[in-house]
């Protein structure tokens, strides 16, 4: 589908988009969604080793906000909140497309998951989407979408996922509690969940080729997913057509997850 058959369903829209590495991420691709229908950007880099990479795709898309976000560092969360605050008063949409763990604690198997380890994932990948809809809320006074990225592997085991299972399984939680929470200001809150993609976060997975072959193989549509399908979706819940739709896990994923 060519960006000139699109209307802009989200002109006026104003979108942070946390999780862009380079083009490969699904958070690019949620941020591309956006612009192509109209939003106006917020992106974020995690830091000046990632900045050379996000800042040009920052450019390209027109983000009018830019800086860095590293969940971890104090402060840094705020700062963009504030930011957003000054320039534009308000917020629609917010993205969270993060995760992180020590590979020795991801690669070792659950059992040897280790506490610090299972604390920084579940810090990274989980918490901070609750500390972002925390500053993210008084924000959206015209009501909003919030989306958290997950994954398969938060119902079902997926060998080598290991402890991102129970990370993302406490996200899907999170974002069905965040939906109750918030669903009184008009805010909905969407757990994503795409189907395998090649991108740098997933390249830390032990055997993640075979997880490629194996979805393209089950999905009843044949295909494995790309990043424009994640945001695209993403784009379609943001809008009011889907107004009535919250706190569940959207899969994107070829219909992959229907087949045992
Ligand atoms: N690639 C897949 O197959 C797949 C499938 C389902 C869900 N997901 C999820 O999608 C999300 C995005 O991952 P991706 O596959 O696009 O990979 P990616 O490597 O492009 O994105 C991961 C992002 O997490 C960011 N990040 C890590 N630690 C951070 C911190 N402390 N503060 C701020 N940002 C931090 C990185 O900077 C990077 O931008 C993740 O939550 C991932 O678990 C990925």
């Amino acid at each position: 589908m060519g960006d000139e058959t699109l209307r802009p369903v989200l002109a006026g829209q104003k979108a942070l988009v946390i999780g862009v590495a380079n083009d490969d991420s699904i958070a690019y691709g949620c941020a591309k969604a956006f612009r192509a229908t109209g939003a106006d950007l917020a992106i974020t880099w995690l830091n000046e080793k990632a900045r050379p990479y996000v800042e040009p795709l920052a450019h390209e898309l027109g983000a009018s906000i830019t800086g860095a976000v590293d969940v971890a560092v104090p402060g840094q969360l705020e700062a963009m909140f504030d930011q957003i605050r000054t320039k534009w008063g308000r917020l629609d949409i917010l993205v969270h497309s993060i995760a992180f763990a020590p590979k020795s604690d991801l690669q070792g198997g659950l059992l040897n998951c280790s506490a610090e380890g299972f604390a920084k994932a579940m810090d990274i990948s989980c918490h901070s989407f609750i500390r972002m809809a925390k500053l993210a809320a008084p924000l959206m006074t015209d009501g909003g979408t919030m989306f958290a990225m997950s994954y398969y592997g938060a119902n079902r085991v997926v060998a080598n996922y290991n402890v991102m299972g129970p990370v993302k399984a406490a996200l899907e939680a999170a974002c069905r509690y965040l939906a109750y929470e918030l669903g009184s200001q008009g805010i909905r809150v969407h757990a994503m969940s795409p189907g395998p993609l090649k991108t740098r976060a997933a390249a830390g997975l032990k055997d993640f080729e075979l997880l490629l072959t194996e979805a393209a193989q089950k999905a009843p549509l044949g295909e494995l997913v790309d990043i424009m399908d994640v945001g695209f979706t993403c784009a379609y819940l943001a809008t009011p057509f889907a107004k009535r739709i919250t706190g569940g896990t959207v899969y994107a994923d070829g219909g992959a997850n229907l087949i045992a």
